[in-house]
């Protein structure tokens, strides 16, 4: 039988990158210093990091038919990302952004355009083979309906052996009250600076001590904070901590949560310790804003 496979569920959007020297002003003309199309989206770039890493990975999200999801799909199959469970819309356009990378400093700077494309279904999840799949990795979206796929994840693994069940993240980035009933749906649950702060949390330690109590029993939680590094809070209550690892020079940081969160699936997936998954998240997170998209993470 061929090796399981970790499955990303969530967005996958055109990133059109321009790299510039510095921001812009406002109703300026200005030349940057270089551009480029890259396949984009949280779970799709996560998938991009898994398969660099060397885990065989699939993706499923939503795509409407068109040149730019030729690219997106030509794209994946270069990363031999499997694509067999995405969902082909029959409206809506599918997600584009605008990404400024400020070489000075390696900011991003994002205009998403993600309105009229419908999010995969638990219906369209259905008919996801689970047997196929080791790790399923939810980035927080249409939460509801995200709540009845994750269900079939859970009604699955009581039905098999314990080494067969499928380990479930989800991703909380947003700062959206209907994401926050995926806090108790993971046995990791990823959660951003952004949704941390908004709680009113000023360090990632904070945070996972302030929100462990909305995860289930026995779950981890995990929170990135930049250049501050990453902390864990799993069921024993010890807080662990990774520093950040900087590159000399940090030229590109699209995209380095999304490395951290796939870099932490892989190493839990391949037995480490929950410190030493954040310590090689934070690692590779480190790699990729020293370089301009991901090919290099593992060099
Ligand atoms: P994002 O803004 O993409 O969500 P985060 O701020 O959550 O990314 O950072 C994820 C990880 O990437 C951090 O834990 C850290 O290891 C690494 N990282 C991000 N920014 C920096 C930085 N400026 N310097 C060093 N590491 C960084
Ligand atoms: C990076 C990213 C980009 C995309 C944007 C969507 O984390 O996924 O690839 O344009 O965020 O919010």
């Amino acid at each position: 039988m061929a090796e399981k496979k970790v499955l990303c569920v969530g967005l996958v959007c055109l990133d059109i990158i321009s790299v510039v020297e510095r921001y812009p002003e406002e109703d300026t003309d200005t030349r940057c210093l270089s551009q480029r199309w890259q396949r984009g989206g949280n779970a799709s770039n996560s998938c991009t990091v898994l398969s660099l890493l060397g885990a065989p990975c699939a993706f499923m999200g939503s795509l409407a038919p068109g040149h730019i999801a030729d690219f997106i799909i030509s794209d994946f199959s270069r990363r031999r990302i499997e694509t067999s469970a995405v969902s082909w819309q029959t409206s809506g356009d599918t997600p584009c952004a605008c990404c400024l990378v400020n070489i000075s400093n390696g900011s991003r700077t994002v205009t998403l355009y993600d309105t009229n494309l419908p999010d995969v279904t638990a219906e369209d999840f259905q008919k996801v083979d689970l047997t196929r799949y080791k790790w399923i990795h939810w980035e927080g979206r249409n939460a509801d309906e995200q709540m009845k796929m994750i269900q079939r994840v859970s009604d699955y693994n009581k039905s098999c052996p314990a080494d067969q069940r499928i380990s479930v993240s989800v991703e909380i980035e947003k700062e959206q009250e209907d994401l926050y009933q995926l806090f108790p749906c993971g046995e990791v649950v990823f959660v951003s600076k952004d949704v941390a702060q908004h709680f009113g949390f000023t360090s990632s330690a904070e945070a996972v001590v302030g929100l462990y109590p909305r995860v289930k029993n026995g779950a981890y939680l995990i929170c990135a904070w930049a250049e501050q590094g990453a902390d864990a809070l799993g069921p024993d209550g010890r807080v662990l901590h990774s520093p950040s690892f900087p590159p000399e020079k940090i030229v590109d940081t699209l995209g380095a949560g999304d490395t951290f969160n796939a870099s932490v699936i892989y190493a839990l997936s391949k037995g480490q310790s929950m410190e030493e998954a954040i310590t090689f998240g934070c690692r590779i997170a480190g790699k990729k804003c020293g370089i301009h998209g991901y090919d290099g993470i593992v060099s």
